[in-house]
């Protein structure tokens, strides 16, 4: 099966692709980058991994040809954005488009940009890609199922900012103090 990333410069979406790799042999992954020099290093030369040029942003770049699945998200614009919510859905049709053009494409994992206003269930971008990736090929997930086919996924417990501040420090070495 070739499952095809994009954008595949996120962290979410790295994680899928280390995930998807790992499982040696199994599957070939295509990345989609914006900037091609921004490929990591140990993907460059994976014989299952291809890189190609493409942005989210921009409709023509995007080449998913040959690809059976698309594992896709849409970058953050909070704040980057003047309005987050039809850049999101500019993007979402992007890439549609791109799906249609292909006609090869049979299953899309997408990974909702919302997920962080919960009240609890964070889950790291490592553990997300990895879930992900093992959806995008999950073929007990059949022709069957109910679409679209929505799968919530929580952390194991609630925290707050304050049960991250210590994390933060202890990974960066800097301190790093909450105030409001
Ligand atoms: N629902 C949830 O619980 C959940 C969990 C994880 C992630 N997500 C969602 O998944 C998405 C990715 O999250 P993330 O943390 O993995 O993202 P991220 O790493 O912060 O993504 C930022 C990167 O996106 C890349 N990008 C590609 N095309 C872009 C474009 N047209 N404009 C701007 N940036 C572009 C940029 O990389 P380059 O500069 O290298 O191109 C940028 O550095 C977000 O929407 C996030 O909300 C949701």
């Amino acid at each position: 099966m070739k499952v095809c990333v994009a954008p595949a410069s996120t962290k979410t979406g790295r994680a899928a692709i280390d995930a998807l790799l790992k499982d040696t042999g199994q599957h070939s992954v295509v990345g989609i980058y914006r900037d091609l020099g921004k490929v990591p290093e140990h993907f460059k030369w994976h014989p299952w991994f291809e890189a190609r040029q493409g942005d989210v942003a921009s409709v023509e770049t995007l080449n998913f040809s040959g690809c059976d699945v698309l594992l896709t998200m849409t970058p953050p614009f909070l704040f980057t954005s003047d309005d987050p919510v039809a850049t999101a859905k500019e993007i979402s049709d992007n890439v549609k488009e791109a799906v249609l053009r292909v006609g090869s494409i049979r299953r899309i994992v997408y990974i909702s940009s919302g997920g962080a206003q919960h009240e609890s269930g964070v889950v790291s971008v490592k553990d997300v890609g990895a879930f992900c990736a093992a959806l995008a090929v999950d073929m007990k997930i059949s022709e069957s199922t109910s679409y679209p086919f929505i799968v919530e996924l929580h952390g194991p417990k609630a925290y707050s900012p304050e049960d991250v501040e210590p994390l933060k420090s202890h990974q960066t070495g800097a301190i790093y103090q909450l105030s409001i």
